[in-house]
C-alpha cells in the first residue's frame, strides 16, 4: 500500500511581503522503503530564510537531512527552522540549527565553522542583486554584490570545505545565475559575481574532486521569489515572453535540481541550467 499523502502548512515570513502559507504535500516513508542517502546528513544552506535557499532546506529536510540555516535575520530563520520539523522526515526542530551572520564576512565563517567537520553538504544560495546601470551604481553597491555573491561563496567553501577535506568527502552546490553566462542590462556587478561563481565552481571541482569533494553549480533563469518581485510589469512580460516554457521557475524546481546533484555520486563540475529554455534563445 502506498504511503498516505499528508499536507502540512508552513508559515513563512519573507521580510518584504505579507505572510503566505505554502502547502507542502509529501509522503511519509513506509517502513520498508530504503533510507534516503541524505538521512541524518548535515546540510548547511546559506540564504535559507526565504526563496530558493528555504526551498532547498525544506526539500533536504524531507529527505531526512539535518539543516544548518544561514541568514541575517534570526527571527525569520527560527520560523523556517520550526517549519522543517513538519515536513517528511524533517526530524525534530532541535535537530536543525541556525547561524546568523553575513556570508561575505570572513569572521562569520571563522567564528562559527572553523574546525567543524560534521557538515556533509554545503549549499551557497545567499545572494543579492541590483538593477541599475554601471555608471550610476554606487561603488559601495558594486562591492556589496561581489562581496555577498562571490566572496560569500568562496569564503564558505574555503572554511566549510576544510572540514570536508579532513573527512575526504563532501558535496558543495553553488547557485549562480543565467546572467553570469548571458548579459543583461542593469546587472553588471550581479552578472560579474555570478560568472565568478561559475568559474570558481569549475576550478574547485578540479581541485577538490580528487580529494573526494564534489562541487557543482546550478544556473537558474527567472525563479519566482522576492528577488524578482521588484521587476516592472513590462520587464516581467518581456521576460516571460522570451522563455520557451512561458513561465518563471519555482524555488522547489531548483531544490529538486539540488537534490539530484547532492545524491548523484558521479556529479562533479556540473553546470546545470534551469531556465525554462531561456538560454537557448
Ligand atoms: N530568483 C531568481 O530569479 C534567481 C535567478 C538566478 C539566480 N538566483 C540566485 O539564487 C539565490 C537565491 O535567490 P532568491 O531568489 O531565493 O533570493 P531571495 O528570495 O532574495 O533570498 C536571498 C537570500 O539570501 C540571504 N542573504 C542575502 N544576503 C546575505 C548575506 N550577506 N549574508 C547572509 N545571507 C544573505 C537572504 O537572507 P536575509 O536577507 O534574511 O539575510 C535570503 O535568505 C541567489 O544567489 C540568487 O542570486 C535567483
Amino acid at each position: 500500500m502506498p504511503p498516505r499523502p499528508r499536507t502540512c502548512f508552513l508559515k513563512l515570513r519573507p521580510p518584504s511581503s505579507p505572510l503566505p502559507l505554502i502547502s507542502i504535500r509529501h509522503f511519509t516513508s513506509s517502513p520498508s522503503s530504503s533510507p534516503s542517502p541524505l538521512a541524518n546528513q548535515k546540510i548547511l544552506i546559506t540564504g535559507a530564510s526565504r526563496g530558493i535557499g528555504q526551498a532547498i532546506a525544506t526539500r533536504f529536510a524531507q529527505e531526512g537531512g539535518r539543516c544548518i540555516l544561514v541568514g541575517r535575520n534570526r527571527a525569520v530563520l527560527e520560523e523556517v527552522k520550526g517549519g522543517l520539523a513538519c515536513v517528511g522526515d524533517g526530524g525534530r526542530e532541535h535537530e536543525h540549527e541556525i547561524a546568523v551572520g553575513d556570508v561575505g564576512q570572513e569572521g562569520f565563517w571563522r567564528g562559527g565553522f572553523r574546525g567543524r567537520k560534521d557538515v556533509t553538504h554545503l549549499i551557497n544560495a545567499a545572494g543579492i542583486t541590483h538593477s541599475s546601470p554601471l555608471f550610476t551604481t554606487q561603488v559601495s553597491s558594486l562591492e556589496s554584490v561581489i562581496q555577498t555573491n562571490l566572496m560569500g561563496t568562496m569564503l564558505a567553501c574555503r572554511i566549510v570545505g576544510l572540514g570536508m577535506l579532513k573527512n575526504k568527502q563532501g558535496c558543495i552546490i553553488n547557485i549562480a545565475s543565467l546572467l553570469g553566462l548571458k548579459g543583461g542590462r542593469g546587472s553588471s556587478a550581479y552578472a560579474a559575481s555570478k560568472a565568478g561563481v561559475i568559474g570558481f565552481t569549475r576550478a574547485l571541482a578540479a581541485e577538490a574532486g580528487e580529494k573526494g569533494i564534489r562541487v557543482n553549480v546550478i544556473v537558474p533563469g527567472y525563479i519566482e521569489t522576492d528577488m524578482i518581485t521588484a521587476m516592472p510589469p513590462s520587464a516581467r512580460a518581456t521576460a516571460l515572453n522570451a522563455i520557451p516554457l512561458k513561465r518563471f521557475g519555482t524555488p522547489s524546481e531548483i531544490a529538486d535540481a539540488a537534490l539530484f546533484l547532492a545524491t548523484n555520486a558521479y556529479a562533479n563540475n556540473c553546470v546545470l541550467n534551469l531556465d525554462g529554455g531561456l538560454s537557448a534563445m
